[in-house]
């Protein structure tokens, strides 16, 4: 297994490119299984989730070609059944459920299993499926779903920790070819929902309201071929802001939408960055002062989960005591013991993490867990006295297009050691 050795204490400055959005490509190219024409997804970021996808999808009968960033697929005859040894690599295979049902009326899949990040159920996916006409059943850890008439329903997204985004993109998937009109309530906002949705408008579908709590889908008979270009990765980008507000003297993230990003620089300037956008750009450069953070974890609009990692380790260094509150996902706090070992002093209580901020950290050997608890490890290891080695790097691939190669680039001194 690879491992990234960090050299800390090197300034970062300059312009970084940020990819396509892994958590919008990945229900979009599940999404081409709706029709039997080929699809064009241009800005797919080199991913292994993304492969595990298109292995998936290559499983299911798709003819799949992709040219650097260009994914040309065809579902022209499809199996219904995905293979459990790669479905159980990845959560978010379970977005092929959706498009499977509403393509071929049926659909078999082995269920998620938890992961470091907690419990990742599926009940409200299926709840959904089930409004819709659908019948599931659970056997031998896989899901069963048959659905010989889609009919259209008001299904609720909500969960107690906020609505599901797998859940709302596969329910939207499922309805687009069901006879009838259906209301998804509770639908998660996030711009990678708003995103399939204006992918699957593409190809035919009607739709309205995505990006709102309220979401209506008017069944047709069939969508048609469609070419779509993916969002920026609004995750890739706040963390490498916050690795600018680590130990940057000033970085730009250039090809982002600021819009998807409100979330994450707000908190930036509050903590005393001065913060900049201009067009497709933000930079952030050190402010005057530094203030600590009271941070809350929730769906977007709100702070989101997958940038509570990285705060964390920016918090770590920053005088006073911050507070941050994981609503989403309560037990995502692997990087915690990791950032201890580096020298931070934080106390978790139950989801809520009370950091109070150290002048420097300093590098030890870590060990990376899930995909942004490894990022954030590394951006620790930016700042950190002497060296960290951020074990088990795989789980950094899953989700960050050379994360070593574009921090070098800024001035880091990154080396991937080859295991
Ligand atoms: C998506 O996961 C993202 N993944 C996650 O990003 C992200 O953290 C999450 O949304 C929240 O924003 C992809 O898009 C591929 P959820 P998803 O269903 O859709 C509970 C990353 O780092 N829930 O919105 O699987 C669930 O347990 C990844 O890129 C149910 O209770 O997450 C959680 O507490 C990690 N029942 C909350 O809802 C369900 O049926 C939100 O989960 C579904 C979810």
């Amino acid at each position: 297994m690879d491992k990234i050795l960090v050299h800390g204490g090197h300034r970062l400055s300059g312009s970084v490119k940020i990819s396509g959005s892994k958590n919008s490509a990945l229900p979009i190219l599940a999404a081409t299984l709706l029709t039997k024409e080929p699809c064009t997804i241009s800005r797919v970021p080199d991913l292994s989730d993304i492969h595990y996808m298109l292995t998936i999808l290559s499983e299911l009968g798709c003819e799949v070609e992709r040219a650097s960033g260009v994914v040309q697929i065809k579902a022209e005859k499809i199996k219904t059944e995905a293979p459990y040894e790669i479905v159980r690599k990845m959560r978010a295979s379970v977005c092929i459920l959706g498009p499977l049902l509403g393509r071929e009326h049926e659909a078999t899949v082995s269920l998620p299993g938890g992961c470091v990040i907690g419990d990742r159920p599926i009940d409200l996916h299926l709840r959904g499926f089930e409004a819709l006409g659908a019948a599931v059943r659970v056997s031998g850890g896989n899901v069963k779903i048959l659905a010989p008439n889609l009919r259209g329903a008001k299904v609720s997204m909500r969960s107690k920790f906020g609505s599901t985004v797998l859940g709302t993109g596969n329910v939207m998937m499922a309805a687009v070819l069901a006879e009838g009109t259906t209301v998804i309530d509770g639908a998660a906002e996030e711009p990678e929902v708003v995103d399939l949705a204006n992918f699957l408008i593409a190809m035919g579908a009607k739709i309205e309201g995505a990006g709102t709590r309220k979401i209506s889908i008017e069944g047709v008979k069939e969508l048609h071929g469609a070419k779509h270009e993916v969002i920026p990765d609004r995750i890739e980008a706040g963390t490498f802001l916050v690795a600018g507000a680590i130990s940057g003297d000033e970085v730009t993230v250039s090809r982002v939408n600021p819009a998807h990003l409100s979330a994450v620089t707000e908190p930036l300037a509050e903590a005393g960055f001065d913060i900049r956008l201009a067009g497709n750009q933000i930079t952030i450069r050190p402010g005057a002062k530094r203030s600590a953070l009271k941070l809350d974890t929730v769906p977007y609009p709100g702070f989101p989960t997958d940038m509570q990692a990285q705060m964390c380790a920016l918090l770590a260094i920053t005088g006073g005591i911050s507070v941050i509150t994981e609503n989403v996902f309560p037990q995502r706090f692997m990087h915690i013991a990791e950032l201890k070992r580096m020298g931070a002093n934080i106390d978790l209580q139950g989801s809520t993490a009370v950091i109070k901020g150290v002048p420097q950290l300093s590098g030890a050997p870590v060990m990376a867990s899930d995909l942004r608890a490894s990022a954030a490890l590394v951006l620790a290891g930016l700042q950190a006295d002497g060296t960290t080695e951020v074990n088990r790097v795989y789980h950094i691939d899953r989700g960050y297009e050379s994360i070593d190669e574009k921090l070098n680039e800024l001035g880091a001194h990154i080396e991937r050691v080859k295991a």
